[in-house]
């Protein structure tokens, strides 16, 4: 031990970083052990450089951004929809279509103690997030007579959490063996002074890292494999927390195998023009979704000669890629985006503290950045009343009451 320990001394100390082992002497020999082993598994250099490269912010410049087209759903001719519908239709009859439901979130607005898939609504019967997606796949396995496999990505912090949660209630009765639970990779947080940070005297804090890793994670665990011997050639990604989320909606499925593209997204309009919320558009040539906060009215107000918005479709989170596609991203690392949180942190006397407002930093890859790796994107715009209301926390305009609200018109009243 005692040489473990010179050896992490030495390493905090060139990465300025000696406060982890402020509590050292206070600890048992099994959590001395722990929290040596720990520190020895972290690579400084990269976390200390997404964190040096996250402060120098870029934003997006209109010079750089062109549209990209889209289709609106609501605007198609009722031929044309059917069109789609029978192509997505037959996609998922012939077992071709498989669902993954990015579920690794630390959920850190909403603070719920648990993973936010097990978050109940208050429906009447009372239903989880994760219950409200397997009704969705249920109901598809059931009307194409579709064996549909799903992949859920939880982080390491809440696999077992998770698993237990669906042994608990049974797989919602649907074949436990069309579920597959994966883990995705975290990263320390970092304070604002590019310290770590402990999250007991005996463990440094770690979070999930973006919705991005899913890529890589799912190589890792061999999940792609698993879908090719499936057969499965289009995989719809979605979050755990939009209650109008149908994961099998073959208009989508359709629009997109039609448009042969390798990438598809579903779209929200955006009704605001201040509203800052990043859109689609072409960034250097290729798909992207662009923060153009310093200039948001300014292109939101860019019309084409038909008089369509150019810069107005933003992202809901719902997107398809090709196996090709998500064999390809694999292999490719994302970048790394920063975001200050609000984390409970042990402070400099060794007390659990949970601060009022954000405190950290954490660094995550999101899935979208994966779309400028292809040439084009199939974007479908939806009508966010009918498919959108996420849970996001308790005060802001996506909170579980409105969700609830929501979900039992469409859901039940239909
Ligand atoms: P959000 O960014 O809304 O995160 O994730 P969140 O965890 O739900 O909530 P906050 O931001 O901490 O308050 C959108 C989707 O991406 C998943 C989430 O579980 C959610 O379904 N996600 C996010 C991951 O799977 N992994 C991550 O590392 C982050």
């Amino acid at each position: 031990m005692e040489d473990k320990l010179n050896k992490v001394k030495f390493i905090l100390h060139k990465y300025n970083q000696e406060h982890l082992l402020n509590f050292y002497k206070e600890l048992t020999n099994v959590q001395k052990d722990k929290l040596l082993d720990q520190i020895l598994n972290i690579n400084f250099d990269i976390i200390l450089h997404l964190y040096e490269q996250s402060k120098i912010d870029v934003l997006d410049s209109t010079e750089e951004i062109e549209p990209l087209p889209y289709c609106i759903k609501s605007s198609l001719e009722p031929n044309k929809l059917k069109q789609y519908i029978n192509l997505g239709a037959k996609a998922i009859k012939n077992g071709k279509v498989g669902v993954i439901t990015l579920a690794g979130g630390q959920g850190s607005r909403l603070g719920f103690n648990g993973p936010k898939g097990t978050f109940y609504l208050e429906t009447n019967p009372k239903k989880s997030l994760f219950e409200i997606l397997c009704d969705y796949i249920k109901d598809a396995s059931k009307k194409y007579k579709a064996n549909i496999k799903w992949y859920i990505m939880t982080s390491t912090h809440n696999y077992f959490d998770t698993i237990n949660f669906f042994e608990h209630n049974n797989y919602f009765n649907y074949d436990r063996n069309n579920i597959l639970f994966f883990t995705q990779e975290n990263l320390p947080i970092i304070d604002t002074n590019g310290k770590l940070v402990l999250s007991e005297i005996y463990k440094i804090n770690f979070a999930s890292n973006g919705n991005g890793n899913l890529f890589s994670s799912l190589k890792r665990n061999n999940l792609i494999a698993n879908m090719k011997s499936n057969k499965i050639e289009w995989l719809f990604v979605g979050g755990v927390d939009n209650v109008l989320l149908n994961p099998l909606d073959p208009s989508f499925i359709g629009y997109t195998i039609d448009s042969k593209c390798e990438v598809g997204s579903k779209t929200l309009f955006k009704e605001s023009p201040s509203n800052k919320s990043w859109v689609f558009a072409k960034k250097d040539g290729k798909p992207a979704i662009v923060d153009c906060e310093n200039f948001t009215e300014e292109i939101s107000k860019i019309k084409d000669s038909k008089g369509n918005y150019l810069y107005r479709e933003t992202n809901m989170l719902a997107h398809l890629f090709s196996i090709k596609a998500i064999e390809k991203m694999s292999n490719i690392e994302l970048k790394y985006h920063r975001a200050f949180r609000k984390n409970a942190f042990v402070n400099y006397e060794g007390m659990k503290q949970v601060p009022d407002s954000p405190n950290i930093y954490k660094f995550e890859q999101f899935v979208f950045d994966a779309f400028s790796y292809f040439s084009k994107i199939a974007l479908f715009r939806v009508d966010s009343n009918k498919e959108y209301a996420p849970i996001k926390s308790f005060n802001g305009p996506y909170n579980p009451e409105i969700a609830t609200e929501r979900y039992t018109n469409l859901r039940f009243d239909n």
